[in-house]
């Protein structure tokens, strides 16, 4: 579901998330008059996220036209469009069904969890623009990557190479301003008393964590490594955390989870966040880019140290299988990587046996996140929906098991996926 422009959001409503009225099967729902429905929320989260960033950011929009008109229309302008136009919303509906699981049903809990999930994905705008620029990916969700789409509308008034630049330049002010709006409405935000130290640490955390993982991302990319332990870690901490971890912990600290469940629900997250990039890695290479939005290839011409290219070269090594080593050395980083190369790529992770063993530790992950889940009190139409979720996020199909035992998953994959 697509969110309005700023410019279409009716500005007249006492606040965004209240809209569309509330269908008779809330009525067992607590609601003033005038407040905020969770069941009305519940029918379309991404578009009550969207209505929520809707107002932030025309808000915002206002204030930067009155600041510089060309700043606004090249830089701000973008980083509105950006946030609202697309995304899956998956940071901004965890938070909101961890909420749900949780039992949270409160006016201001539901606000706070709205505007805590609006603000996560400002972060996810700041880090995809940084984050195509340092890849050097021109597209993102089917459409130019922000520094590209700057450097081709100066194409023509700033020739040689001078586009390119501002492009560059305009990506990193672009995703700065947005990281400053997400913490904008962090701190506008008025949280249950309950959880306002806890929002604060988890949201300090998280942007750390992000940047630490981007680092060791660019770090191992740069000094060739191949070893298996920094992938999972770059991906843990550059993705899991702050896509799945974090704004599951979030949810639970706005609903005043007890102690046991919210350590079941960041187990939950951290499998299934490590699960969500080991898929977005083999998506790199399997998925339809039509789907990703992102074209294939990428990680592999960058001479990105994906878990599943490092497990697969390892494997090669320690079976002497030099051909196989050959490829992948030979593919890796090299920008001009025609597609049959690739495809050669693909093979070898194939004979490898280096796929299968990434579906496989995906396949453990969700099952570590469904155990954990299952094992927290949770309320049962929101538990389901977040098991649902977390299946999603990982990439596996979303039909829930038959009820069989309600263990928590081996602690080994817990701690696999562990920083
Ligand atoms: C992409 O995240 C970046 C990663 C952490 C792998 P998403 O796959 O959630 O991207 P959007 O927001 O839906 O475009
Ligand atoms: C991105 O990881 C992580 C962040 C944006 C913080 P990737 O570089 O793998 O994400 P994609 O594949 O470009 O979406
Ligand atoms: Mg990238
Ligand atoms: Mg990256
Ligand atoms: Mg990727």
């Amino acid at each position: 579901m697509r969110a309005s422009h700023p410019t279409d959001h009716r500005a007249d409503a006492a606040d965004p998330a209240d809209r569309p009225p509330a269908a008779p099967a809330d009525r067992q729902e607590p609601c003033p008059a005038d407040g905020l429905r969770p069941a009305v929320v519940d029918r379309d989260v991404s578009a009550a996220v969207g209505r929520v960033l809707g107002q932030v950011l025309s808000e915002h929009l206002a204030r930067a036209r009155a600041l510089d008109p060309l700043f606004a229309r090249d830089v701000a302008d973008r980083v509105a469009r950006f946030t609202l136009d697309g995304g899956k919303r998956l940071r901004s509906g965890i938070v909101w069904w961890t909420l749900r699981a949780c039992g949270g049903r409160d006016e201001l809990s539901a606000r706070a969890a709205l505007r805590t999930g609006a603000a996560l994905e400002l972060i996810q705008t700041c880090a995809l623009a940084h984050d195509d620029l340092m890849d050097g990916a021109r597209t993102r969700r089917g459409r130019p990557a922000l520094h590209a789409a700057v450097a081709a509308e100066y194409r023509r008034t700033a020739p040689d190479g001078r586009s390119e630049r501002l492009g560059e330049a305009a990506a990193i002010l672009a995703g700065d301003l947005a990281l400053a709006w997400a913490d904008d409405l962090i701190a506008d935000t008025v949280v249950p008393q309950r959880a306002t130290r806890r929002v604060r640490e988890l949201w300090r955390d998280m942007r750390t964590e992000m940047v630490a993982g981007q680092y060791l991302d660019v770090q191992g990319q740069a000094t060739r490594s191949h070893a298996v332990p920094q992938a999972v870690r770059a991906a843990t901490l550059k993705s899991a955390l702050y896509s799945v971890e974090r704004p599951m912990a979030l949810g639970a600290a706005l609903a005043g989870a007890d102690q046991a469940t919210t350590t079941a629900l960041c187990a939950a997250g951290r499998c299934a966040g490590l699960a969500f990039q080991l898929r977005d890695d083999l998506d790199d290479l399997f998925a339809d880019p039509d789907r990703t939005g992102k074209p294939p290839g990428g990680d592999i011409r960058n001479g990105k140290p994906t878990y599943v290219f490092t497990v697969a070269r390892a494997w090669a090594e320690t079976a002497g299988d030099l051909g196989a080593l050959a490829v992948l050395d030979e593919a890796y980083g090299r920008a001009d990587l025609p597609d049959s190369a690739l495809d050669a790529v693909r093979r070898v992770l194939v004979t490898t046996g280096a796929l299968q063993a990434v579906e496989d530790r995906i396949g453990r992950l969700a099952r570590c996140a469904v155990g954990q889940l299952r094992s927290a009190r949770l309320d049962p139409a929101g538990g389901a929906e977040l098991e649902r979720l977390l299946l999603r996020v990982a990439g596996l199909p979303t039909a829930r098991p038959a009820a069989g035992p309600q263990r928590a998953a081996p602690v080994a994959e817990t701690e696999g996926a562990g920083r």
